[in-house]
């Protein structure tokens, strides 16, 4: 019976697989309370996604992976063999690679999993498969806690003495099962004593850097200054950031780059104020099947999300809102790539393939 419960529990602040439940940090409810939610469905694993309850694209490929993996045991929990158990995991697959289109990670995480199911096709047992599915869904784990420790040494090279360094959206142990993509470079460089302080874009409309990253920051012991996202390039104009870290929800095979909205006006500001404007994502962020940004899906959330401010109207009654969640900046504005495999710099289709072969 090893097996059948193989890879049980896994840890993270941010999410975890035990014993057939997903646990996530609600993350909708921090920097007020600190609460667990429990997924025991796929259903319930694909809404956390949707809702932000979990989010970031690290943390949402690896979520949907446990998603699938909870479908698979609570099939081999109720008696079923194996066709029972895939034809749980691949309806859970189908269900969570639509809770967000934007993050790669997710689409890429369904993927990886449909290709577990279909490599260990020769398998007797309901359980055994279960336990491939949990196997499979620790691995990319695992590989995403690894990247962020690599992407986190990569780039605090690239950080000088006393980095002030500006972020956007929330790119931490929050947004990955690991300690982040843009910000590991900042936890890296706090712990080298390079690091002096980190400008917080607010992040509207969902508010990330100021609940989460500043959150996140704060129980580091890391200084930081939470702004609202227009201030950016006044502080640029005047000198107080030396670089701008961000990171990515897709990265197409030309290097342009989707990250959360906003981040694309903050590499023009880069631009003309000669600053480096650096992208930290794992390989699992890059998608070799979108030739361009134009081919990268941008996920239009509800506009209530723009209308109010804590579930309370501030727009006139009748007043409508755009709400794309993210932007895509060109590879041209990138100045270099981190990933867990090395930096990308200039931002071409050579450099990104380079790194994704190597
Ligand atoms: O809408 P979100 O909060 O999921 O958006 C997150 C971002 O845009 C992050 O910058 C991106 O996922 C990289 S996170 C490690």
């Amino acid at each position: 019976m090893a097996a059948a419960y193989g890879c049980a529990v896994s840890s993270s602040p941010t999410l975890r697989y035990e014993h057939g439940t997903l646990v996530l940090l609600d993350q909708r409810l921090l920097p007020g309370a600190r609460r667990e939610l429990r997924c025991t469905t796929a259903a319930e694993a694909a809404e956390a996604i949707r809702s932000m309850a979990v989010r970031g694209a690290p943390a949402i490929g690896v979520a949907a992976a446990h998603g699938v993996a909870v479908a698979g045991r609570a099939a081999a929990v109720a008696g079923g063999g194996p066709s029972e158990v895939r034809g749980a995991a691949e309806d859970a697959c189908a269900l969570l690679e639509t809770a967000r289109p934007t993050a790669v990670n997710l689409a890429g995480a369904i993927h990886r999993m449909r290709l577990a199911l279909m490599r260990d096709a020769g398998l007797i047992s309901g359980a055994e498969v279960a336990a491939v599915l949990e196997a499979e869904a620790a691995e990319l784990e695992r590989f995403e806690v690894d990247a962020c420790a690599a992407m986190g040494r990569h780039g605090a090279e690239l950080l000088g003495d006393n980095a002030r360094v500006l972020v956007h959206c929330n790119a931490g142990s929050l947004a990955t099962p690991g300690i982040g993509t843009a910000l590991a470079p900042i936890y890296e460089a706090h712990a080298r004593g390079t690091l002096d302080v980190v400008f917080v874009d607010e992040t509207r409309p969902r508010l990330q850097g100021s609940r989460l990253t500043a959150y996140e920051l704060g129980e580091a012991g890391i200084p930081h200054l939470v702004i609202v996202d227009s201030l950016a390039a006044t502080l640029m104009l005047h000198g107080a950031v030396d670089a701008v870290l961000v990171g990515a929800d897709r990265i197409a095979a030309n290097g342009d780059v989707a990250n959360k909205v906003g981040t694309y006006a903050l590499a023009v500001a880069c631009a003309h104020h000669g600053l480096p404007f650096y992208v930290v994502a794992p390989t699992t962020t890059v998608d070799p099947a979108c030739e361009t940004g134009a081919d990268i899906p941008i996920e239009e959330r509800d506009p209530a999300e723009v209308l109010e401010i804590a579930g309370e109207r501030v727009a006139p009654a009748l007043t409508r809102a755009l709400n794309p969640a993210f932007d895509v900046t060109p590879a041209s504005l990138v100045t270099a790539l981190v990933t867990e495999r090395g930096v990308a710099s200039p931002v071409t289709s050579s450099t990104i393939e380079g790194l994704v072969r190597r």
